[in-house]
């Protein structure tokens, strides 16, 4: 069940947290994972890590909210493979402040990595994929995207973004066979929610039904279920994956 065998996926923010767990789990299911962010020495080390399962895997260096950065990046692993099947949009920043207080910068940056950049990886994928007639595309959301979250703005809007950005994907590229989904992580284990103090993290663990924190293999196992032939008839939803914090 949910095989992704000699799939080629692209996996953007695979350098670690749930990017490197995504990259793990289309590898296992079978997929041969590029692996993408602004660090190429990080982002190669998981790629090597990968290979040793039999697959190939490569890393990219690339910031995905430079437009130019990621036609070409694209435009490699087309000359190489001649085909995307799988995109996932994972890379993230944040960069939190009280509304009074965001800077421009602060905005754009956020902005440009989480919304940008998944239109742009979108675009660049966006003709071969319809050319094959199948493809597979998985946003990360969050659930502050559902919420919203005072001192995040920026990441908030988004997050709020990527969803309707997800559901003009699944109406443009339905009629080719290619399905846009999108996952809302709740509180997941990674460097980003290690930033948050321990008191806040206290409180949100009460807010979980389910009693912990989530793993990044929780957000990997669904990426890989969305990826398959048997999630074929599902496009355009939002998934959340949060141990039942908002409900
Ligand atoms: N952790 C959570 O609780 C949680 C909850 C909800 C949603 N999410 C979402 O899940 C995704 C992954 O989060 P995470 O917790 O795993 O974060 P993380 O540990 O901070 O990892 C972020 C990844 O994104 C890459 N990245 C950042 N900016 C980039 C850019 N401009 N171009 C290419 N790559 C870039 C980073 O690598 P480089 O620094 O090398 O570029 C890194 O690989 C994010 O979209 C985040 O918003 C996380």
């Amino acid at each position: 069940m949910f095989k992704l065998t000699d799939k080629i996926a692209i996996v953007t923010g695979a350098s670690r947290g749930i990017g490197k767990s995504i990259a793990e789990t289309l590898e296992k299911a079978g997929a041969q994972v590029m692996c993408v962010s602004r660090h190429l020495e990080d982002v190669q080390k998981i790629a090597d890590n990968l290979g040793n399962a039999g697959s190939e895997a490569m890393g990219f260096a690339c910031d995905v909210s430079d437009t130019k950065s990621v036609t070409s990046l694209v435009q490699s692993i087309i000359e190489k493979y001649h085909r995307i099947d799988i995109l996932i949009n994972n890379a993230g920043i944040t960069k939190d402040a009280l509304i009074m207080r965001m800077s421009e910068r602060d905005w754009d940056d956020v902005l440009n990595t989480n919304l940008k950049g998944a239109f742009n990886m979108t675009k660049a994928v966006s003709r071969t994929m319809m050319k094959n007639r199948t493809g597979r595309i998985i946003n990360i959301s969050s659930i502050i995207g559902l919420t919203g979250n005072p001192g995040q703005i920026n990441y908030a809007a988004s997050k709020a973004g990527l969803i309707g950005l997800t559901k003009t994907t699944a109406k443009e590229f339905a009629s080719r066979n290619i399905t846009a989904n999108c996952i809302a992580p709740g509180y997941i284990e990674t460097d980003m929610s290690n930033a948050i103090n321990e008191k806040k993290k206290e409180t949100l663990m009460k807010q979980i039904p389910l009693g912990r924190i989530g793993k990044p293999e929780d957000i990997a196992s669904m990426v890989q279920f969305l990826s398959s032939d048997e999630a074929g008839f599902i496009t355009g939803q939002t998934i959340t994956v949060d141990g039942g914090m908002v409900l």
